[in-house]
């Protein structure tokens, strides 16, 4: 009997900091449905009004079975493609339809795929302060619960002091690359001091870097043993990852930004990258991550998903389906949620010891409360959050 998509529903829920988009596909078969992860926090509401104005539409229905013919009709149907708003609403039906077709099957998504290659998914912890001695402390912490692997991360507090902006310069995020560069040598001279050489420790440049000034970092942080050194350059300049290849031999990390298979693939077949980081619901979801993983296996790339607060548990167990099957798993991001996701989200995966597990539910595992979700309405535009400013004042993304 064929089962149709009989419905689809957008929502946007804020149970933390981020406002989280939830896609659900309900079928002609009574009680069974779906749910995808649409989550582009910044743009909310536009993803929202692409499923519920056109995928929507496009998708009621059609049976629930074809998600490759889903997928490529849906990327298909708009003819302009490949952008963030539309790929995160394609990912969040084709996530649901995989969790359909789990539930039919009555097994985890990841027996589906091809059937657990580890027991376990590694992950990694982060380390957020903006003074190395906080920053260390909050290594310190992750040590003692057993962690192995930690990001760095830091914003400098009066990155740029007052005297060096011209008049009028406006109030936000400032960015000294020489201070920041001299900074993050800093930070991890002294966790190197302080820990040894255990810890596998890794830096997220967050693209805010010129190339030269990128090599230039990753030069001076080669003698601390850097675990991976994560978006170091924007998408912009993928043949920039040459020249750092070549200065160092510090495995490279990339990827949250990228859309479409164009920024990646050859990045992957020239082996200038170590990890791929995708937001799987940013390079439309399921489907396509599933292909990228088995492709990144035949040039030696790992899977190192990008998995912060702005995903919903529903995308953060999907990536843990596929961590589970692809030899190629590398290490797992990991943030955790509070109490108040995991009531909107019955399932929400959790951390037991330094580990993430899928649990044996079908589909993805993950459920999603209407009800508890009105509790925690989204918000909708929350600033500039991703722009700082050189001294001067000129604009840069971080
Ligand atoms: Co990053």
């Amino acid at each position: 009997m064929t089962v149709k998509i009989r419905d689809i529903k957008t929502f946007i829920t804020r149970p933390e900091r981020s406002d989280l988009v939830v896609v659900k596909v309900e079928t002609t078969e009574p009680g069974l449905y779906g749910l995808g992860c649409a989550t582009f926090t910044q743009r909310a509401t536009a993803v929202k009004a692409a499923v519920d104005d056109y995928y929507r539409e496009i998708m009621i229905g059609q049976d629930v079975n074809d998600i490759e013919d889903a997928w490529q009709r849906m990327a298909g149907s708009s003819y302009w493609r490949n952008g963030p708003v539309l790929n995160n609403a394609i990912s969040g039906i084709d996530e649901a339809l995989w969790d359909i077709k789990g539930k039919m099957a009555g097994m985890p998504v990841y027996q589906l795929i091809g059937g657990a290659s580890r027991k376990g998914v590694l992950t990694f912890a982060d380390a957020l302060g903006s003074t190395k001695e906080e920053i260390g402390d909050a290594v310190e912490k992750h040590l003692r619960n057993g962690f192995r692997h930690i990001r760095c991360m830091f914003r400098l507090k009066d990155a740029v002091p007052e005297n060096m902006k011209p008049a009028g310069a406006p109030s936000g995020n400032y960015l000294d690359p020489k201070r920041y560069i001299e900074y993050a040598v800093e930070v991890f001279r002294y966790l190197r001091e302080r820990f040894g050489d255990e810890p596998e420790l890794m830096l997220d440049v967050h693209e805010q870097l010129t190339p030269t000034e990128t090599v230039y970092l990753a030069k001076c942080l080669e003698p601390y043993h850097l675990f991976f050194l994560e978006d170091s350059l924007p998408p912009e300049h993928p043949e920039c990852f040459k020249d750092l290849r070549r200065a160092v031999s510090t495995p490279l990390a990339m990827g949250e930004l990228f859309n479409n298979v164009n920024e990646y693939r050859n990045l992957i077949t020239e082996r200038d990258i170590d990890y791929v980081r995708c937001h799987i619901s940013q390079i439309g979801g399921f489907s396509p991550a599933l292909k990228l993983a088995h492709f990144c296996e035949y040039f030696n790339v790992r899977t190192a998903w990008h998995c912060p607060g702005d995903l919903s548990p529903v995308g953060c167990m999907a990536q843990i389906h596929l961590d589970m099957v692809v030899n190629n798993f590398g290490i797992q991001e990991w943030r955790g949620y509070h109490e108040a996701t995991k009531e909107v989200f019955p399932g929400t995966p959790e951390l037991n010891g330094i580990y993430v597990y899928p649990n044996d539910k079908p589909g993805w595992g993950v459920d999603f409360d209407e009800e508890a979700a009105k509790k925690y309405p989204g918000k909708g535009y929350q600033g500039d959050f991703f722009l700082s400013r050189l001294y001067d004042g000129t604009s840069v993304r971080s």
